[in-house]
């Protein structure tokens, strides 16, 4: 039994746990690890991005989002992508207080892309970043694809989300056999 500071005494395996999502995951490789760059391909409304800006301030993300209904969107999903983009944008504005510039500002903290991530690539150097994380199209071709394309561009580890979808799971292991690790909330992870 274990005695709280209220008084109240619960058993220890009935204490809630904190449900860890993705961005926890991530923030507990950047931590643990060092890392200070990282891409993002697949921002949405920034809720893995914003997170780790926020709270791993030697962090500098890339990220990269077409914001744009497209072919390759996943299935089931309708988003409004230019209230994501303008929320990206104004949680953005409210951590580093920019007013006007888009897409450039902030260069020391982050850099968002707007485009798709299979001709986006073009625009980051190679080895430049410590890991990529993969949410963008959930299509076998797609992951596979974007794996190719952004593995070269990291130093330390290629993590992806969602690896519970068959798809997703089929690219994985299609490219890195069973070299990957499971995390909470479905992330996979290579290292390198
Ligand atoms: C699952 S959401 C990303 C969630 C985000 N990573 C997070 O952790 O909150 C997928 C996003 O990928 C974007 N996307 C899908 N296919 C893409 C592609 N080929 N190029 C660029 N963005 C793409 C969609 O517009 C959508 O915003």
């Amino acid at each position: 039994m274990w005695k709280s500071r209220t008084g109240i005494n619960t058993p220890r395996n009935k204490i809630p746990q904190p449900e860890w999502k993705r961005w926890h995951v991530i923030e507990d490789l950047i931590k643990t690890r060092g890392w200070t760059r990282g891409i993002e391909l697949g921002v949405k409304n920034g809720k893995t991005f914003l997170h780790i800006l926020k709270f791993c301030k030697e962090m500098h993300m890339t990220g990269i989002d077409l914001w744009e209904p497209h072919e390759s969107n996943l299935p089931g999903t309708n988003w409004d992508h230019k209230k994501n983009l303008l929320y990206v944008e104004s949680l953005l504005g409210q951590l580093f207080d920019f007013n006007d510039k888009r897409f450039d500002y902030n260069e020391d903290r982050y850099k968002l892309i707007k485009g798709r991530t299979d001709q986006a690539h073009t625009q980051i150097d190679n080895k430049s970043a410590n890991f990529v994380f993969i949410d963008a199209d959930h299509q076998y071709g797609a992951v596979i694809r974007d794996i190719e394309l952004y593995e070269p561009k990291v130093t330390d580890a290629v993590i992806g989300h969602d690896i519970d979808w068959p798809d997703v799971k089929k690219a994985v292991e299609d490219h890195y056999g069973d070299a990957y690790t499971v995390r909470e909330n479905d992330v996979w992870v290579h290292y390198l």
